[in-house]
């Protein structure tokens, strides 16, 4: 058996198997570290930095970063969650994400992120982008209104599905996720039971036809906040 790892999280003694992520092994020890773009079944993607945290002194992903013997790691700090919540607050503006309406709403892990850091009005301006709803497949749609560009669906289509149905286009501002067919989700083979749908954080990839299976107050994120679940481990 290979020997552990030994490092600290904010003071904390943490013991992890080499190779590990910070993030994975955080997670282990029931220390949580906020994410979006992370998937624990997905390899990870390192784009979204919610899981910023200080290595040494230095900004690190924790989803990418592998453990080191003796590192210090600084998390959960007043100067690293107003990082986070700056973060959550830009891909709110930078989308058009209208809660009440959306049937993700209590499920959703970017506004439950904004709920765990306190998020009021953003201090950005809002981009009120003009983005396509794709309504065409008889079981899914897709309202890129909602799209955080987290690369979940990309992965999870091409590494537990074996499909590849979606795949980033574009740059910038213009960057959003298309699917493999001459224009409509209806002419791939994606279909509603694939992992690709079940794994985005946001109502950005949802089944159609199903509202308030689970009534509001009884959802995710209703009642304890996003990361309770790794705390109380
Ligand atoms: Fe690590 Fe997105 S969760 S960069």
């Amino acid at each position: 058996m290979s020997e552990k790892i030994t490092f600290t999280i904010d003071g904390v003694e943490v013991q992890a198997d080499p190779g590990q992520t910070i993030l994975q092994a955080a997670e282990a020890a029931g220390i949580y570290i906020p994410r979006l773009c992370a998937h624990k079944d997905l390899t990870p993607h390192g784009s979204c930095r919610v899981c910023t945290v200080f290595v040494n002194g230095r900004p690190q992903s924790a989803c990418t970063q592998p453990v080191a013997p003796g590192i210090t790691v600084e998390n959960d700090t007043e100067k690293i969650n107003a990082i986070r919540k700056d973060i959550i607050e830009m891909l709110f503006v930078e989308g058009n994400h209208f809660c009440m309406f959306c049937e993700k709403s209590g499920n959703c892990e970017l506004q439950a992120l904004g709920y765990r850091f306190g998020m009021l009005a953003p201090k950005y301006p809002y981009m009120f982008p003009k983005r396509e709803v794709d309504a065409s497949h008889p079981d899914i749609f897709i309202d890129r209104n909602r799209c955080i560009l987290c690369g979940r669906c990309v992965r999870a289509s091409r590494m537990l599905d074996g499909k590849g149905v979606f795949e980033f286009v574009g740059r910038g501002p213009e960057k959003r996720v298309q699917v493999n067919a001459e224009a409509r989700l209806a002419d791939t083979d994606a279909s509603v039971t694939d992992k690709a749908v079940q794994v985005c954080p946001v109502g950005a990839l949802l089944p159609k036809r199903v509202g308030y299976k689970v009534p509001v107050g009884q959802r995710l994120y209703d009642h304890e906040p996003i990361g309770s679940d790794i705390e109380k481990k």
